[in-house]
């Protein structure tokens, strides 16, 4: 993708900009703030506005709250922490567009932040709705899209509001595009793409479009079942979606005549109930009481080296439950096993960061999205308004 007018080419000083950032953060037990990576990479854009002498006014959504005001959804934790990272505080304009958000927005002055409450307590935002996107707009001069991972969203903040003032892209926006770009033009080869998780209608889409576009597509997790059983294997008490044969036998029809190779474990880690401790069987022939839970050591042999024989790796999804100690070895040790081989390394989309930071393999990365949807679309190749609408450089 050509590379979008920057945020270090706006005439900022003295002029109030719209920064659109995703700081919908994962919260803890009390709403505060569990997880501020979102936060923190949105600094360096942040920075340089304050540093350029804009007025910022922060815009974001947290949550699903539906288009109406739910307590537990507030930003209010949000600028807290982002205060702190500022070193300065940062106000929050409760009532969005209303009287009050106009005044504290004319008030800035120049290296001043004010944060708008989270965009979707309005029916505006989710809608596009054109009278919420005007309000927004004329609440600035310029509009900065930092938020990449909403850039899938057509919403008033993503799309409304850049249709009507000057855009430019922060400078998380344009480092995403940079490096997700790696893994959707001309990718060094072999191309090798590992998938994990559980859902297989919502990955059937991701799947289907490395065919023809990567050397080999590993898929791992609960993903990995369905296509098991359409090759045969008989997969004891494991649950397996059904209703999903056609779509599934269509797809390893197509990876045959595309060129791609799909990868699928050969031995499982599986859970016998009453059984104590975890066992490993063939995925050809599981027990009729075993319930597979992970990859096995053979799987993971494999997936490793071939891996480690790839110059592009796109990496999304656990290969078993990693959220138990007991099934979270596989993803453990691809992932690690990932680190200093020869290829270019990226992981993106939906839990996958935050599963390389408890399995303490971020390092395996040199590029981690922030992105879930936006990312995983992005990797597609699909388009996404947010950035449709943002001027090329
Ligand atoms: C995300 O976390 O993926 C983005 O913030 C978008 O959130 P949404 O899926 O609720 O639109």
């Amino acid at each position: 993708m050509a590379a979008k007018r920057g945020v270090g080419d706006a005439p900022v000083r003295g002029r109030r900009v719209l920064v659109r950032v995703d700081f919908n953060v994962p919260q803890g037990p009390n709403g505060q703030v569990a997880d501020d990576r979102r936060i923190v990479e949105a600094l360096p854009t942040l920075n340089h506005l304050r540093a350029a002498g804009a007025r910022a006014i922060l815009l974001s959504h947290l949550g699903r709250p539906g288009g109406h005001r739910d307590p537990t959804l507030t930003l209010r934790p949000v600028v807290h922490r982002l205060s702190a990272l500022l070193g300065q505080p940062v106000p929050l304009a409760d009532d969005i567009v209303g009287v009050h958000a106009i005044e504290q927005a004319a008030r800035l002055e120049n290296g001043q932040f004010l944060m708008l409450e989270n965009l979707r307590f309005h029916p505006g935002e989710e809608a596009n709705d054109p009278g919420f996107a005007a309000q927004l707009a004329q609440l600035g001069e310029l509009f900065v899209e930092d938020a990449f991972g909403t850039v899938h969203r057509a919403h008033a903040s993503t799309v409304g509001v850049p249709k009507r003032l000057p855009s430019f892209a922060g400078f998380l926006v344009d480092r995403e595009v940079r490096e997700l770009s790696r893994l959707t033009e001309s990718p060094e080869r072999p191309y090798a793409v590992l998938v994990g998780g559980a859902k297989v209608e919502d990955k059937l889409p991701l799947l289907r479009s490395f065919l023809g576009r990567a050397e080999a597509l590993l898929i791992g997790g609960a993903l990995a079942f369905p296509f098991l059983k359409a090759r045969g294997a008989s997969l004891g008490a494991t649950p397996v979606p059904s209703g999903l044969g056609p779509a599934v036998n269509e797809f390893l029809e197509r990876a045959e005549s595309s060129g791609t190779e799909v990868v699928l474990p050969t031995d499982l880690v599986v859970d016998r109930g009453g059984a104590p401790g975890a066992e490993t069987h063939p995925a050809a022939n599981l027990p009729s009481d075993a319930s597979a839970q992970d990859i096995g050591p053979e799987t993971r042999e494999r997936f490793s080296r071939r891996l480690a024989g790839a110059r592009t790796v796109f990496w999304n999804g656990p290969l078993g439950r990693a959220e138990d100690s007991r099934f979270r070895e596989g993803t453990r040790e691809v992932l690690s096993r990932l680190a200093g081989t020869p290829g270019y390394r990226v992981a993106a989309g939906g839990d996958s960061a935050r599963i390389a930071e408890d399995l303490g393999v971020t390092g395996s990365f040199q590029f981690i999205s922030t992105g879930g949807g936006a990312a995983l679309e992005f990797v597609q190749g699909l388009e996404l308004p947010g950035l449709a609408v943002l001027p090329d450089a």
